[in-house]
């Protein structure tokens, strides 16, 4: 790799609770898939593990650290536009977090996650003896419709971090960019120290509290 550039500065760009995010979602997510089948208790305990996650990273676009925050990476078709006449050039990606581009897919695959467990909630299956929690809120039929949602956006899902890791790896291949190490290490070399502002302790507790028991309340079908 062409990095780092001389004279330049090794940055904190992901924070941990970003990272353990990431990487908690790919386990838990490849665990949901496997347990679909035949191991449905499991199924729905990874799946309440994942509505804390997605939740909690919702947060923490509001509260966290300055590259995991929504207003610093979500940004409107004309940097879109521009950030696409780039990225065919074979030169090393320097944008210290996520580009314009991959911002839309980071906000893609949140909203799919956001639908998957939202349908997984109210699913039924065929027999009607697994369902999510809030199932008994709807009728049979529209559980049932509803588990075929849930099926449509896991195929959404499955596409959208198909293209997300053919991303990264074209950003490896063509312009020799690891975008890979700094999601394990959180650090990353960069022409300059963007200087960005991390986010205090208590944000991360609030965030976690509120992350559990939200989900421990939907697991429980939102009763006490
Ligand atoms: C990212 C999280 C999730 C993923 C990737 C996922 C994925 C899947 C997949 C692939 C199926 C099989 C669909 C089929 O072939 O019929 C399934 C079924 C099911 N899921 Fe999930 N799911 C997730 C979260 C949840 C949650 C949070 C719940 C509820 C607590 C849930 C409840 C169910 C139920 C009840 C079924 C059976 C429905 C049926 O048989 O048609 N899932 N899920
Ligand atoms: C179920 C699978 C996956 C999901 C749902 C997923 C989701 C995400 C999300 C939401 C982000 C944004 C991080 C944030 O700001 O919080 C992200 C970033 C990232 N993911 Fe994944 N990911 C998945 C699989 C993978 C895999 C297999 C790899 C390894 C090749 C990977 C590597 C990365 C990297 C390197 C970034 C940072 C991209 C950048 O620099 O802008 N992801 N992923």
């Amino acid at each position: 790799m062409p990095e780092p550039a001389p004279g330049g500065a090794r940055v904190k760009l992901w924070d941990g609770p970003v990272r353990l995010v990431h990487w908690a979602l790919v386990g838990l997510i490849a665990f949901s898939w496997w347990s679909s089948e035949d191991h449905l208790n499991w199924h729905r305990w990874s799946g309440y593990a994942i509505i804390g996650l997605v939740i909690f990273r919702i947060w923490w676009g509001f509260a966290g650290g300055e590259t995991a925050r929504f207003a610093s990476f979500v940004k409107g078709p004309r940097a879109v536009v521009a950030y696409v006449r780039t990225v065919g050039r074979r030169e090393v990606a320097t944008t210290p977090g996520h580009n314009p581009l991959g911002a839309l897919s980071v906000v893609a695959i949140l909203l799919t996650l956001l639908v998957q467990v939202t349908t997984g909630l109210f699913a039924v299956d065929i027999d009607a003896f697994e369902a999510g929690p809030l199932s008994d809120r709807v009728s049979f039929e529209l559980g049932r419709e509803i588990a075929g949602w849930h099926e449509l956006s896991f195929r959404v899902l499955q596409g959208l971090v198909v293209l997300h890791v053919l991303a990264i790896a074209y950003y490896f291949v063509w312009k020799r960019t690891n975008l890979l190490g700094p999601m394990i290490t959180g650090r990353r070399a960069l022409p300059s120290d963007p200087g960005l502002a991390g986010a205090p302790w208590w944000r991360l507790i609030v965030g976690v509290a509120l992350a559990a028991a939200a989900a421990w309340f939907l697991s429980k079908g939102l009763r006490f």
